[in-house]
Parts: structure tokens; sequence; C-alpha cells
């Protein structure tokens, strides 16, 4: 049978409860399965790095990148913490996985399930997905400052983006928008401002598209999609931009369709030169952390993405289908009902697709 080496790096704060959830359901899902996922845990974050002064060590880089496919919780300390403030564990480990194993896909799937309570009075169909470039923009660590802790400092961060890297980015947002449906692309940019890199950005998806007559492209500048986002959600099919916008733009998409605990990513190295890496869009929330008041929803849903990613369609498949039935449970029981604990809804997800094993009538 197939075997699959996972990295599991569960991090900081609500990282391992959440983590927990995503292991059990993976464990269920590929029980009957052809594929056995053997797993390797790493524990590095803000934790390992206040008792080890390690944050990504290259021992740790090289063993992580022996692995099919990574799945992490999330990392980061306490906002603020001052043992953290020269560690930067953000930039050090979880960049330096995107940028050392070439994440230069950021998939950002947002959909509304049936039945989720969301902030928007009449969202429409919600289903859209952001192709978010992964090692590039501001995130490259380009910038400096000079006559620091004077009044005349000058602090530059430099975004950079390079046509190779635009390109495959906007390659890979074509051939998903390609697959879908409503084949819409949307570039989001901010062209009217950021005229170099806007006008990179925006030349090389006009040259792909003559390759893609299907797909229907259009351009909205970043302010004005976050308009759209609330108050035409339905218009979006796949959007593609950079860096800081995909950042941003993926933590307003979370929060209009159900929440950032349902929110889910990947970091895709589409090559498959290294190991893509799956992980909640959200953070390590040091304010609910230790008290399974998180949502693992985001973490099972990445757990899908993983497998959908592995060819393992049909398993991921059924992970989508026992979040959407545990969703609408959710609903049906109301707002009034006693809240459950991270492992309760993990639990229950489990527990759904038991149950979606047991009734298929086709199973091999
Ligand atoms: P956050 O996403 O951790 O939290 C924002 C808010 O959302 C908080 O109120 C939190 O309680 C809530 N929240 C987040 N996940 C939730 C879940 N699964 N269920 C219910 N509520 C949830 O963002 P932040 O507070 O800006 O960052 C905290 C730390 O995490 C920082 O150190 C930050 O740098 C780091 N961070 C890491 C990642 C990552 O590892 N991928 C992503 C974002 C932030
Ligand atoms: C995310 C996070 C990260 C990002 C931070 C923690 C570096 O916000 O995954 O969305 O900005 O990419
Ligand atoms: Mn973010």
């Amino acid at each position: 049978s197939r075997q699959i080496k996972l990295a599991v790096i569960p991090g900081d704060g609500i990282g391992p409860e959440v983590i927990a959830e995503a292991v059990k359901v993976l464990d269920a899902v590929t029980a009957r399965e052809e594929v056995t996922f053997e797993k390797t845990e790493f524990s590095l974050g803000a934790a390992r790095f206040l008792e080890t002064g390690d944050v990504l060590t290259d021992a740790d880089l090289a063993a992580i990148a022996s692995h099919d496919a990574i799945l992490l919780g999330a990392v980061g300390g306490v906002p603020g913490d001052p043992r953290l403030a020269d560690a930067n564990i953000e930039r050090g480990l979880l960049l330096g996985l995107r940028f050392s194993l070439d994440h230069y896909v950021n998939l950002r799937p947002s959909v509304i399930f049936p039945g989720v309570p969301g902030p928007l009075a009449a969202p429409g169909a919600v289903d859209f997905v952001v192709v978010r470039e992964g090692t590039e923009g501001p995130y490259v660590g380009n910038g400096g400052s000079i006559r620091q802790g004077t009044s005349h400092e000058v602090a530059n961060e430099v975004s950079v983006n390079t046509a190779f890297g635009v390109e495959r980015v906007v390659r890979h947002a074509f051939a998903v928008a390609q697959g879908r449906p409503a084949r819409r692309l949307t570039l989001v940019h901010k062209t009217n401002v950021l005229v170099f890199a806007g006008s990179l950005w925006q030349r090389i998806v006009l040259a792909v598209a003559t390759e893609y007559p299907d797909v229907t492209v259009d351009y909205l500048h970043v302010d004005a999609a976050t308009i759209f986002m609330v108050t035409q959600p339905s218009r979006f099919d796949v959007i593609v931009t950079d860096n800081l916008f995909g950042d941003i733009l993926t933590d307003l998409a979370a929060a209009i369709s159900g929440g950032i605990g349902l929110a889910a990513s990947g970091n895709i190295n589409p090559d498959g030169r290294f190991p893509s890496m799956f992980e909640p869009v959200h953070g390590s929330a040091p304010d609910i952390a230790g008290k399974q008041l998180a949502d693992p929803t985001a973490a099972i849903l990445s757990v899908a993405l993983l497998l959908d990613h592995l060819g393992l369609t049909e398993a991921g498949a059924r992970v989508k289908a026992a979040v959407t039935a545990d969703i609408a449970d959710r609903a049906d029981r109301g707002v009034d009902s006693a809240p459950r604990s991270t492992a309760d809804v993990g639990d229950a997800i489990v527990t759904r697709l038991t149950e979606t094993i047991v009734t298929r009538p086709t199973e091999k």
C-alpha cells in the first residue's frame, strides 16, 4: 500500500489543540484506504524557541523537506511578548518554510457552508479561491532602516516582484480557473499607485490570458475588492494577487464566510520538488489557547486540501462532506445549545465520517 511521510508541526497556542483533531480525522478517513500516513512530529514554534533558542535549524529544515507533505497548526507567541522580540518566529519559521520549500502558490478557498451564520445579510453563493503569491512581495525581507531611533528614521520595506515569480503563480491561477465551472479570474492589485509592480502583474495576466480564451479576466484595485467581498462576494471565482494583499483579503474572506475558525489553506509547491504544507489560515490565538475553545474545522478542512493535493480526492471529499454535515448540524442546534469543545467538534466530524463509510453502498 502507498506510504506517505507526513511532517506534523502542531506549533503554539491553539495549534496543538486543532492539530490533534485534524490528525484524528486524517486517521479515521484513511483507515480503510490503501494508504498509510507515517507521521513525524516536529516541535517548533515560540515554545521551542524559549526552551532551546532555535527557530528553524538547517537540520529541522532538511528533516521536514524529506517528507511528502506537511500539516501545520499555527506558530507565534503572545504578540508583544518581550522574550520573543528578537526571534520573529513567524518570519523565521513560517516564512522560512514557505520560502525554503518554494511554496509559491498559497491556495485559500472560501465557501459559505449551508447553514453557517455569517455577518452578511445576503451573501449569495460564495465559492471562490484566492491564489496568493507565496514567496515574494514585501514578505521577502528586503528592507532596512537608517537613522534608527531618531526623528529622521527612514524605514523601507521593499516589495519584490519578479517576472519569473509572477508568471508562475499567474499561470497556476489560470489553470485553477480553467478547471472551475465559472472560469473567472480577477487580478487584485493597486496599479494606480504601485505602478511598477502593478504593471508587471497586469502585463503578465494579459499575456497568459491569450492562452486561456475560456477564462474571463477582470481587474480590481485591492480597496475596491474589499468592498465587493462584503457587498457581492458571489462575483468572485478565482482571485490572483500578491503576498500581502492575499494575506489581508483572505482574513476578510474568512470573516464573511463563517469565520476564521473555518478557513483552510495550502502552501503549494506545484513542481513537486518540495513538500507542500497545509494549515489553517488562523494563528495561534493566545487569547483562547489551552481552553479547548478553538474551532478545529479550519485545520480539518486543511486535511481535506492535503488529501486532494496527494490525489486522495475521494477521501478529501468525504472530509468535506463530514464537515458540511457537522456545520449544518450546528445551525440546527441553534445558538442556545451548549458550546462544544475543540475535541467535541473533532469527534463529531469523525463520527460523521464513520457514518459515511457504513452507508456507502459502493464501497470497495
Ligand atoms: P489569530 O488568528 O491567532 O487570532 C485572531 C482572532 O481569531 C482571535 O480572537 C482568536 O481567538 C480568533 N481565532 C483564531 N483561530 C480561531 C479558531 N480556530 N477558533 C476560534 N477562534 C479563533 O491572529 P493574531 O491574534 O493576530 O495572531 C496570534 C499569533 O499567531 C501571532 O503571533 C501571529 O503572528 C501568529 N499567526 C500565525 C499564523 C500561522 O501560524 N499560520 C497565522 C496568523 C497569525
Ligand atoms: C498567514 C499569517 C502569516 C502571513 C504571518 C503569521 C507570517 O498571517 O498565514 O496568513 O502573513 O502569511
Ligand atoms: Mn494572515
